[in-house]
């Protein structure tokens, strides 16, 4: 039975004042909130404050009260559950594989359901065996007691990009781990997540684990959402005390009113230089060889702007000169605070900045970095 996909991809999910009550309590409470295609969201707060409620609704685990769910617009209620469940990925503590089935087959049951052929789902295991960092050779026929609680977890991973679903929810995948096995998997994890590009719902106890990987974090208490917003955002305008708390500005980032931006910024390349009088086509060519994302345009030791491979990608007119195409960038002094560097950024959007010394670039300082140096 072949399950039709039902989004290629996930413009938005939105919850309108929607409720779900256990009795006469809450388990959530007229929750609004938007996730956007794309994006990791982090949903966070203390437990019993309606997180696993909040993920399980998206996939029909759970049923609402009142309120309702829409995918792309898509109203959930609309989906028959099973096909909704088999078009996202969900991952949970302890994965629950199946302890009398080979990793391959673990991996591969949906597929199997699905009817795919056996070489099909052969090449699509080894695949993803391979994007979670396991050997295909030495896992694929092992059972899951020969695995190690991260072996498994990757194997839970892959498993749930078995169809290669636009969507992930993960609940607290990371949670039984050891905190150095933890910080392992989340880095890998970042890896992946810039690389498959997917729209992920996040659960996590663990503010640490929130920063470094969400792109917007949700804060839930007492069955309500609290905020929501990026990691800067909250660090920098806690809407409360609790928020304050929970992100713990004071103490993980006192040290950063004495922290400058050349304890934190990357080395400067002589590579990210680029001459105004280049052509985008020639741009693109010269930040492929040289391995790079960003580059920025100077005319004769004054600088003009940045460059991304994105911008350049967009571009339609191959001969157009990036002089034109460069953007306006903030640049910093080495001696420059931190906090003051990251709130101008902020204020313009900009995740990356320039950091100069007597007209000369010395450093990059990218925002998401200093965040994960921070932490
Ligand atoms: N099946 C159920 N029957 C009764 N109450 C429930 C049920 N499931 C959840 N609840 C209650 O709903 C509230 C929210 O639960 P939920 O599992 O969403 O919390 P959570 O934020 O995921 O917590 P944790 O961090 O401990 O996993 C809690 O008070 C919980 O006790
Ligand atoms: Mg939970």
């Amino acid at each position: 039975m072949q399950t039709e996909k039902l989004f290629d991809r996930i413009d938005s999910i939105r919850f309108n004042n929607v409720t779900k009550k256990y009795g006469s309590r809450f388990a959530v409470q007229d929750l609004d909130l938007e996730i956007k295609g794309g994006e990791l969201l982090i949903l966070i707060g203390p437990s019993g404050s309606g997180k696993t409620t909040t993920l399980r609704m998206i996939n029909r685990m759970i049923e609402q009260d009142s309120g309702n769910v829409a995918i792309n617009d898509l109203d959930t209620k609309d989906l028959d559950p099973v096909r909704l469940r088999r078009n996202m990925g969900y991952v949970i503590q302890n994965i629950g594989l199946f302890p009398h089935m080979t990793i391959g087959d673990n991996i591969g049951l949906v597929p199997k359901l699905e009817g795919w052929d056996k070489e099909k789902i052969e090449e699509r295991v080894r695949h993803l065996l391979d994007f979670v960092s396991l050997q295909p050779d030495m896992f694929i026929d092992r059972y899951p007691r020969q695995l190690s609680g991260g072996q498994q977890q990757r194997v839970g991973l892959a498993r749930a990009m078995a169809m290669d679903p636009p969507l992930l929810l993960m609940d607290e995948p990371f949670g039984a781990l050891d905190p150095i096995l933890r910080k392992q998997l989340q880095k890998e994890f970042l890896k992946v997540k810039k690389e498959i590009g997917k729209t992920i719902v996040f659960v996590t106890h663990d503010i640490e684990e929130a920063l470094v990987l969400g792109d917007r974090i949700a804060i839930m208490d007492q069955a309500k959402l609290v905020q929501v917003g990026t990691p800067e955002e909250l660090i920098f305008n806690p809407v409360n005390e609790m928020v304050a708390h929970i992100v713990d500005t004071d103490r993980k980032f006192k040290h950063m009113d004495t922290l400058k931006v050349k304890d934190l910024m990357s080395a400067f390349r002589e590579e990210y230089i680029l001459d105004a009088s280049m052509n985008a086509c020639a741009a693109a060519d010269e930040m492929t060889r040289n391995n790079i994302e960003n580059a920025f345009v100077f005319r004769e030791g004054e600088l003009l702007g940045q460059l991304s491979m994105m911008d350049l990608m967009k571009c339609k007119e191959e001969s157009r000169n990036i002089s034109e195409l460069a953007k306006p960038l903030k640049t910093f002094k080495p001696l420059d605070s931190v906090a003051f560097a990251l709130s101008e950024m902020k204020q313009s959007g900009e995740h990356l900045a320039l950091i100069m010394e007597s007209s000369k670039p010395v450093g990059v300082l990218v925002s998401d970095e200093v965040l994960l140096k921070l932490i």
